[in-house]
């Protein structure tokens, strides 16, 4: 017998439809800015309709600062889709894209912090930063970023004690960011890893269907 909620959760937009969508959009070969405002439009309504994570996808590290789960590679390389699940105030390092971004919150409540760079960018390495604003963000909350500016430079946190799980569509493999350390002024390009491939998994091969 089926309850309400699982007939509303059997058509509730989920991650295989966004994975769909998305890359139908792609498909459509059109700008940079219409990309990403279609991409936020499914997000929105991805972390708006009910449909649950898988749990796998939604398993949390028992070590990692927070728990980065790939999902989807697009197979031509133009997204991917990670689902990052974070502990009680579990946060970012104060870090900017190498490309667009469109990030969802699914569950829980989200602090977006925003940094504003004022150093003339002349010397390698270094960073001047200054705290531009913050918001909290709920769930069904979503944000878009296009290529990186001075002005994309964040650091993202859970808000709360409980679990949040937030979803991101990057247009970069998803394993690069640039890092800042707002106290001693640097700035450097790090590796980010996934938590849930097997060894020796390459991420370019993975698949949500
Ligand atoms: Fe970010």
């Amino acid at each position: 017998m089926t309850t309400p909620a699982d007939t509303f959760n059997e058509h509730a937009y989920d991650l295989q439809m966004y994975v769909h969508d998305v890359t139908s959009i792609f498909d459509r070969r059109l700008s940079l800015e219409e990309n990403v405002r279609l991409v936020a439009q499914c997000k929105r309504r991805l972390v708006t309709s009910g449909a649950p994570i898988p749990a796998a996808l939604a398993s949390q590290h028992p070590t990692a600062p927070y728990t980065r789960n790939l999902a989807h590679v697009d197979p031509e390389q133009r997204f991917v889709v990670i689902v990052l699940v974070w502990g009680g105030f579990q946060e970012t390092t104060v870090h900017d894209h190498l490309n667009w971004c469109v990030v969802g919150v699914h569950t829980g409540t989200a602090h977006v912090t925003d940094f504003d760079r004022i150093d003339d960018e002349s010397i390698a390495g270094r960073a001047e930063l200054v705290i531009r604003g913050s918001a909290m963000a709920a769930a069904g909350a979503t944000m878009a970023l296009l290529p990186p500016s001075r002005s994309n430079i964040h650091k993202m946190t859970n808000a709360t004690r409980s679990q949040m799980i937030s979803i991101h569509t990057y247009g970069d493999p998803g394993t690069k960011a640039s890092v800042f350390n707002p106290r001693s002024g640097t700035n450097e390009v790090i590796e980010m890893q996934f938590h849930n491939l097997s060894p020796n998994e390459d991420p370019k091969s993975r698949r949500f269907n």
